[in-house]
């Protein structure tokens, strides 16, 4: 008897030095970090700043840096996200000197930057919505040669046109269909042509290049007959022109001009848009239809049936030619709506929304 109380004492006492001792150590984990951080120089407000914006498990981290006047900056900031935490700090400790709100906006917005340095320029260019993580390098090479602002470098680097217009050369790819691009760059070959090519009849047309693709001419009709309802006279003067044609073409204006001024305004062959037969040629092909109310009811409602206008004003260097009002480009409804409201070129469009592979 006398051995069974005593073996429950014992075990009364085992237990309750157990549960003392748990108690006791996690008690001692909450007190060391903070005795910790007051070791490192951490005042009280500073330490309940760590403690409440850290997650425990970067405690360590945190510790290893010593004190440190950027990270309290860091956990201060606004934008900062305490999941972010080891990025941040693995970004900081690669650039010290950088100013903690750029770091901040830089991670925020993506978190593959290794290589490259913060810097405003930086800070900048994150912050733009079509950024394009892999044209990084390219972006800050441009951007600290030339004086001009985060959203035109991005325009410029993302359409290529900081490799200069022609210097590279690729094939358009064919099965980008209503939004293959034809450009400065990307080329067709030169048997290419459509295989749904339609001619456009009647009030639609008054040129000799009247064919268009399928899906292209329907829209093209449809937008016609809408413009008409608001008194608007709309009609084709040249849409499909093959490769040949447009040789003989681009030759005739080198023989008039010179090579410099007709790459200005008129496509070698292979690199116009009109080989596709997706774009137009509308009313008056030069620049006295600027400005006219068709010009002003096309600029303002093209996209709404699908087409864009292709060389904008104050775009010549994204798009590598001068201002074309009279040429219309169809890219289908849903992309001509984003390049018309984020007053974007195709190959800007191209660059973000087709081409880049990773974010
Ligand atoms: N005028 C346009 C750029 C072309 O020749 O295709
Ligand atoms: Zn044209």
């Amino acid at each position: 008897m006398r051995k069974k109380v005593l073996i429950i004492i014992v075990i009364l006492l085992l237990a309750t030095t157990l549960f003392s001792l748990f108690f006791f150590l996690n008690k001692e984990d909450d007190k060391s970090i903070s005795d910790l951080l007051m070791e490192e120089g951490y005042s009280d407000n500073e330490v309940s700043l760590i403690l409440d914006k850290v997650a425990e498990e970067d405690y360590e981290d945190v510790l290893n840096l010593g004190y440190d006047k950027s990270l309290l900056g860091i956990l201060s900031a606004s934008g900062y996200d305490e999941s972010k935490f080891n990025n941040y700090i693995e970004y900081y400790v690669k650039n010290k000197d950088a100013n903690i709100n750029d770091i901040i906006t830089i991670i925020n917005s993506r978190y593959d930057l290794d290589n490259y340095p913060a810097s405003a320029l930086l800070a900048d260019l994150v912050k733009e919505k079509y950024y394009i993580n892999d044209n990084v390098a390219r972006y800050l090479d441009y951007g600290n040669s030339h004086d001009i602002g985060a959203k035109k470098i991005i325009s410029l680097v993302n359409s290529k046109a900081d490799l200069g217009f022609y210097s590279e050369s690729y094939d358009s790819v064919l099965d980008d269909n209503n939004l293959i691009l034809v450009n400065k760059f990307y080329h067709l070959k030169e048997d290419y042509m459509p295989s749904d090519l339609v001619s456009l009849g009647g009030q639609y047309n008054r040129g000799a290049n009247s064919r268009m693709r399928k899906d292209a001419a329907e829209a093209f009709m449809k937008m016609v007959d809408a413009a008409k309802l608001d008194n608007i006279i709309l009609y084709n003067m040249s849409a499909f022109r093959s490769y040949d044609y447009q040789d003989n073409l681009y030759n005739r204006y080198i023989k008039r001009d010179g090579k410099e001024a007709a790459d200005k305004y008129s496509a070698r062959p292979g690199y116009s848009e009109h080989q596709t037969g997706l774009c137009s040629d509308l009313n008056v092909i030069d620049d006295s239809f600027d400005g006219t109310d068709e010009a002003n009811w096309l600029r303002d409602n093209a996209y709404k049936y699908g087409f864009i206008l292709r060389f904008p004003k104050g775009k010549e260097d994204i798009t590598g030619y001068k201002y074309e009002a009279w040429h219309y480009r169809y890219v289908g409804i849903e992309a001509a709506k984003i390049i018309y409201e984020d007053d974007i070129t195709l190959e800007e469009y191209y660059a973000y929304y087709i081409e880049k592979i990773s974010d």
